[in-house]
């Protein structure tokens, strides 16, 4: 086996452990190395690149339009059972077709996510269709190619095949996909279904691939026909040839047993990864599937057990605002209380204004609501009109503190400007104390609304002058709790400078960019030092954070208690990651169009590890233009301005200065 071979074996040994088992053992730094070792030797040789290499996963420019193209045999879809009574009724129709024979059923869980059908040929995934009509699908192949789960190259004698199943976002991904798109002012996806759904039918893959997808195999089949004599037989090929296979399946002996599987699931159905809408049962054997047949729409041998949909109607009664951390006016509606699938609901966030004015809802109206995904329920849409009805109005005021409240250009949000608010000074207290930030045991949103109460804390910098007689004299407080919070206050001393910024409320500012601010600039003073130009060389730092950041130092009253903090003994600077001396510091680039071996991540990632900034859009500032096959108006724009333009070719050596 050649060097590139024996690595491109091994890189997909740690992806399918990271990515179909879930049981990584390599570490993010170990398995980029493997990386770049493959690219650097692809690079070097481009004859040795094949379409299924590990580096090829994202490619492409975005496309014009989806082409059509007919399926194997038709995907079609599933009869629906919605009670015992019915999944009883088709198991009975199944004995009576199948007479005496015994046979066996498959459950398994129904993923809520959109059909895809996945064709290989020489064990190299070739084309990637939707469900669409059932009869022709689109041809997402470069989107599909971008989902991690789905193999691009597979183990096994088995060289031609099509496997079938679900594509999923699993909730963690869609919660955050929703949190990113709310901070960037677009609208929300309602569940992880549609998202799922937006994320594969894009044009452009490298949006597909930054949307942590996920496929799961359902159906084998060779020239379009099952290829196993059993489905489950089918499913332990699958997992064998490496696809993610649900492991919450099981040969059922009866009906029986089939319930006990939906009862089983419907209970744990809110603890799953991702969203499931019921149970699939298939009759196991191949054979006994034939002699079932089909009806005019649906297979015979097979049903959809579907649970109930987690939504329910109910009458918004008012809109009222609740006031953050940040400042942010959230307009949450108070419900007329409801069940949803066993939860009673009184109340869903509805976000910003421009979330209201999308739905289109007033207090008084009736709307459908449903939880999904996430475990605070979402009015989805209204139902009817409320008479008499009160349309949202913004308050000009902050309803706690009266101080008034401005929306800046861009943002959908609406603050209270007011850094002492009360209902901010609570928020922010309670922020500063959780678990994963100062981490401060027994500070509660109970005591913390005591202290506040009490005026013993104006900023979270007095958190560090609490003594044990004033906790301790509070009310509901033991010596023993009192004790309990000051030691947790204490050790909150120790804790990593990514952890302090976090605590400290900067809008737009979380974990993830704390980490990359102190990694950047090594210290909190550093950052206060720093301008916008400054700030925005730290890793995923826009304008936008940025600007916030320069904002919320600008108050003189959090550069206070920031100075109050270092006063405390909190740790106030960090290892810093010195790129300054890569051979590209200083140095802007953009890329444009399809570069011959490198993802536009990866080159992103390298001309950063080299001390360089990739930038999205050609100014005057850029140094290079990065351009690749089917680069478009961004070339014309650096001409225009006379940007040096870089191959890939020239710009590989660059980042190579710097292992010198
Ligand atoms: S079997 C003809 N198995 O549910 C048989 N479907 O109507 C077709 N689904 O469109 C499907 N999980 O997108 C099957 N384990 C599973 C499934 C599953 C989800 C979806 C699929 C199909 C619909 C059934």
């Amino acid at each position: 086996m050649s060097k590139v071979e024996q690595l491109i074996d091994k890189i997909r040994h740690h992806e399918y452990l990271y990515h179909v088992l879930d049981q990584p053992q390599l570490s993010d730094a170990e398995y980029d190395a493997l990386m770049r070792e493959l690219q650097a030797l692809e690079h070097a040789d481009p004859s040795l690149i094949t379409p299924d290499s590990p580096t090829q996963r994202v490619g492409g420019a975005p496309r014009e339009g989806f082409v059509k193209l007919r399926h194997s045999s038709p995907m079609l879809s599933l009869d629906n059972a919605l009670n015992e009574a019915e999944l009883r009724a088709f198991d009975q129709r199944v004995r009576d077709l199948l007479g005496d024979e015994p046979f066996q059923y498959v459950a398994e869980l129904k993923l809520d996510g959109l059909s895809l059908a996945a064709q290989y040929s020489d064990r190299s995934l070739q084309l990637a269709l939707t469900r669409g009509d059932g009869a022709e699908g689109e041809d997402v192949t470069p989107n599909a190619r971008t989902i991690r789960s789905l193999p691009l190259k597979v183990r096994g004698d088995r060289p031609q095949f099509e496997a079938r199943g679900e594509v999923v976002m699993p909730n963690a991904a869609f919660q955050k996909l929703n949190a990113d798109r709310e901070q960037e002012g677009l609208p929300r996806y309602a569940n992880p279904r549609n998202s799922s759904a937006g994320s594969l039918r894009v044009l452009d893959p490298s949006i597909t691939a930054n949307r942590q997808l996920d496929f799961y195999a359902y159906f084998l089949l060779a020239d379009g026909r099952p290829a196993c004599p059993s489905h489950w037989q089918s499913l332990d090929e699958l997992a064998a040839m490496g696809f993610k296979v649900n492991p919450a399946r099981q040969l059922c002996a009866n009906v029986d047993e089939l319930i006990a599987f939906c009862q089983r699931y419907a209970a744990q159905r809110e603890t799953l990864p991702f969203e499931i809408d019921g149970v699939v049962a298939k009759v196991d054997s191949i054979p006994q599937q034939q002699k079932l047949g089909w009806t005019a729409k649906f297979p015979r041998w097979a049903i959809a057990f579907k649970y109930p949909a987690r939504q329910a109607e109910t009458v918004v009664e008012k809109i009222d605002i609740q006031v953050g951390r940040t400042g942010a006016l959230t307009p949450v509606a108070h419900l007329r209380p409801v069940a949803v699938s066993g939860v009673i609901v009184s109340r869903s966030t509805l976000h910003n204004e421009d979330e209201i004015a999308r739905l289109g809802v007033a207090a008084g109206d009736c709307v459908v609501i449903e939880r999904s995904g996430d475990v605070i329920p979402k009015v989805i849409r209204v139902v009817r009109q409320g008479d008499p009805r009160t349309p949202f109005v913004m308050p000009a005021e902050c309803p706690v503190c009266g101080s008034s409240v401005s929306r800046p250009e861009g943002e959908v949000v609406s603050r209270c400007l007011n850094s002492s608010c009360p209902a901010r000074l609570k928020e922010s207290i309670a922020h500063f104390a959780a678990r994963p930030l100062l981490d401060i045991a027994g500070l509660g949103d109970v005591l913390v609304e005591q202290l506040v109460k009490a005026n013993l804390v104006h900023s979270v910098a007095d958190l560090y002058d609490l003594t044990l007689e004033q906790l301790a004299g509070l009310e509901r407080m033991g010596t023993k709790s009192a004790e309990r919070v000051l030691t947790g206050i204490a050790r909150s001393k120790t804790l990593p400078l990514p952890r302090v910024i976090n605590g400290l409320g900067i809008p737009f500012v979380g974990e993830r960019t704390a980490q990359f601010l102190a990694e950047h600039f090594g210290s909190l003073d550093a950052i206060h030092q720093s301008d916008e130009a400054q700030l925005m060389q730290a890793e995923e730092v826009g304008p936008k954070i940025a600007q916030s950041i320069l904002r919320w130092f600008a108050e003189e009253r959090n550069w206070a208690v920031v100075e109050r903090l270092r006063a405390a003994g909190l740790v106030f600077t960090h290892q810093k990651i010195d790129r300054s001396g890569g051979p590209l510091a200083g140095l802007t680039f953009v890329l444009t169009g399809t570069l011959p071996t490198l993802s536009r991540e990866a080159a992103k990632e390298q001309i950063e590890a080299a001390g360089g900034k990739v930038s999205g859009s050609v100014s005057k500032k850029t140094s290079y233009l990065v351009a690749g096959e089917d680069a478009g108006s961004k070339l014309d724009k650096a001409t225009q301005l006379g940007i040096k333009i870089l191959s890939e070719a020239k710009l590989l050596p660059m980042l190579a200065k710097l292992e010198a």
